[in-house]
């Protein structure tokens, strides 16, 4: 156990110098600029989670109980011993892309699940605080871990074109805007043949959007946020993004036809039967 804290210090600076997470700060520095980049991160918008327990041996995880605890408004039994790494709330993307460990913390969940640790970069000052979405984001790692899934990454943002697309009554159901979205480009139902998931609007941080996220992530590997923005799935970061982009570039053709006042055709029925039946099985 370490009691004092010139220990306290060393050991965060060892687990934010640890070697096997260097690339994954490496995707955090360019997932985060490209974010930023594209206008999906204004002020302190989107955040992300990676599970990163499988970097640290039992030795290391017992000892990062001594670091400042909250408590949870839930309890999370598969999580307990689990650690992340989280956006902190409030931070800036464009902020993160060129100071990572500033703008994150650790979250170690505590033994029982019903409390968290937190070890940031400056354990003498006040901690960071994860982001204010954490309880959605932990609801959906516990169920990546019960379902044994190798994705290891939720990642939010504000994705303007599906905003913008879920600000249109007769696109505000799953049906409806999955049908579009195929529709503009056959990666879409390639890489996302299960669609989007669609959320209706709820308050942001509550229990009732955790609740309705994790519904809609078990058969979905994004989910859409009606007028908020999007939350996906990756066994990487850099995955994670990739589904945000696949679909909003299909929202940007769409929106593209109609500002060159036109209907988009989008894929027909049989085209659409084409690429689902080339799908792997
Ligand atoms: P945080 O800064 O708390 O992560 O909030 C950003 C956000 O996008 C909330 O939905
Ligand atoms: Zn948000």
């Amino acid at each position: 156990m370490i009691g004092n804290i010139d220990n306290l210090l060393n050991f965060s600076n060892d687990i934010f110098q640890k070697k096997e997470l260097k690339s994954v700060f490496i995707q955090i520095t360019s997932i985060a600029q490209i974010l930023w980049d594209r206008g999906w991160a204004e002020r302190n918008a989107g955040n992300f989670s990676i599970n990163v327990t499988g970097f640290f041996n039992e030795k290391e995880l017992d000892r990062l109980s001594a670091y400042p605890f909250f408590p949870l408004s839930k309890r999370y039994p598969t999580l307990a011993r689990t650690l992340f790494l989280v956006s902190g709330t409030g931070t800036r993307m464009r902020d993160m892309a060129k100071h990572p460990a500033e703008n994150v913390c650790f979250v170690y969940i505590s033994e029982s699940g019903s409390a968290y640790h937190i070890i940031d970069d400056n354990p003498e000052g006040d901690p960071l605080r994860p982001t204010s979405e954490l309880s959605t984001h932990l609801a959906i790692q516990q169920q990546l871990l019960q379902k044994k899934s190798t994705e290891k990454v939720v990642l939010h943002a504000h994705v303007t074109e599906l905003i913008a697309l879920s600000q249109l009554a007769r696109f505000t159901s799953e049906k409806a805007i999955n049908s579009l979205l195929w529709g503009m480009h056959p990666e879409t139902l390639l890489f996302l043949p299960d669609g989007v998931g669609f959320i209706p609007f709820i308050l942001p941080g509550s229990d009732t959007i955790a609740l309705a996220t994790l519904k809609s992530f078990e058969t979905h590997k994004l989910v859409l946020w009606e007028k908020h923005g999007c939350m996906a799935l990756g066994a990487s970061l850099s995955e994670a993004f990739d589904h945000l982009d696949l679909v909003a570039k299909s929202a940007r053709i769409y929106f593209l036809c109609k500002s060159a006042g036109m209907d988009p055709e989008g894929l027909n029925n049989m085209q659409l039967k084409e690429i689902h039946d080339s799908l792997p099985r």
